[in-house]
């Protein structure tokens, strides 16, 4: 769809062509959307035919088309520009064709009784420049209007029926946000009441900050099952400082915590945490899960201990502290697979080492 402009000349309105004229357009099938009668200044006249400024007859040309009333209108159709140039005619009447408006209604120049836009550019700038604001409001006819109408109203039904899709979906998600709620609400129901089951169990030994005996023995309980399924190799390490409360006998009871702190740090730095656990399992008794592990690799972690700290001088406020310690080791499966009887077994060696002297690395062989 294009749109030119169309001026018809003063010689064509005294002859009172514009009925004539208009009707060729119409029967062709373009639709006139702007239309007006005026008296071209001499000013507007000028810029009009500016690229003719020096042709020869560009003086006589102002004169003539500022002579009258002229008629401005914009033809808007298919391939407007060219098809009206070609209803137009020639230039010159003279050469103009016959069955042109120009062949057929004139037979002078410059009255050729009709001007036509000759380019897309000129089409737009002519049109503007006699109906300014054309391409803002764009004057609109009725059918164009009506045609505008049935648009706007099948776009309307069609938002009408996105909008109540949209709704049914809005819908079936607030549906669903309500469903998933209800889950959330349950999980974090099921998560306080495993916090309340748990109570209030320290994780972490306070004194000695390696992990705490119920933390532990929950640990393995589960750590076992696993190695039972998987077939996984791990020792328990029971470690019993000997004779703690003569050893630190001089010492208060603060400096004897940190005494205990220190042993906690030198089990830690000894086993190959994370891998390995540190726990404190009673007053001056400690116990340590060795993952993944030999038998014979397990003796050899018990006999470092033992040997290191024997060897290791605790120091606290100046105050040197020597110690030794009871170790002993049992191997899942080797020496035996129930939980419950590695325990039982492991302190049992524990015992045994503390009656037999103490300072010494018991196991099964
Ligand atoms: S040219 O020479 O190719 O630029 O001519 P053309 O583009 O066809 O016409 C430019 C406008 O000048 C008008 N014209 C004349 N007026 C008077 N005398 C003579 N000899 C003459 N030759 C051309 C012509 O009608 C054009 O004006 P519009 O308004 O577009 O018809």
């Amino acid at each position: 769809m294009q749109s030119t402009l169309v001026l018809i000349k003063p010689d064509g309105v005294k002859r009172g062509l514009i009925g004539e004229i208009v009707s060729r357009f119409e029967k062709k099938g373009f639709e006139i959307t702007a239309m007006k009668m005026l008296k071209m200044t001499k000013k507007l006249a000028e810029e009009h035919y500016a690229e003719h400024v020096n042709k020869s007859f560009y003086k006589e040309l102002i004169s003539y088309i500022t002579s009258g009333r002229v008629v401005a209108m914009v033809v808007e159709g298919r391939d407007a520009i060219g098809v009206v140039r070609k209803l137009v005619g020639a230039t010159d009447p003279v050469v103009a064709a016959p069955g042109t408006i120009r062949g057929d209604l004139s037979l002078d120049e410059p009255a050729n009784t009709i001007h036509a836009s000759d380019s897309e550019d000129s089409a737009e700038r002519e049109i503007r420049r006699f109906f300014p604001g054309y391409w803002d409001k764009k004057y609109v006819s009725p059918d164009e209007l009506k045609r505008k109408i049935d648009k706007l109203e099948k776009q309307n039904s069609l938002m009408k029926k996105r909008v109540e899709w949209y709704e049914s979906q809005s819908q079936q998600m607030e549906e669903l946000i309500e469903q998933y709620n209800q889950l959330v609400k349950k999980e974090f129901d099921n998560i306080e009441n495993v916090i309340e089951k748990m109570g209030t169990r320290e994780v972490m030994d306070p004194i000695t900050r390696v992990y705490s005996r119920d933390h532990m023995l929950n640990y393995i309980n589960f750590f076992h099952s696993k190695a039972f399924q998987e077939d996984i190799q791990y020792s328990l390490i029971f470690v019993d400082i000997d004779d703690f409360e003569k050893a630190t006998s001089k010492i208060d009871r603060e400096q004897a915590d940190i005494v205990l702190r220190d042993i906690g740090k030198f089990l830690k730095e000894t086993v190959r945490v994370p891998l390995d656990t540190v726990s404190r399992l009673g007053a001056n008794e400690f116990l340590i899960l060795l993952t993944e592990i030999s038998k014979k690799d397990s003796i050899s972690v018990a006999n470092r201990i033992n040997k290191t700290c024997a060897e290791k001088k605790f120091k606290v406020d100046g105050k040197i502290v020597q110690l030794t310690c009871t170790v002993s080791v049992i191997h899942f499966p080797k020496d035996e697979t129930e939980l419950s009887k590695l325990l039982e077994n492991g302190e049992k060696l524990l015992e045994m080492g503390k009656k037999a002297g103490k300072n010494m690395v018991m196991f099964i062989r």
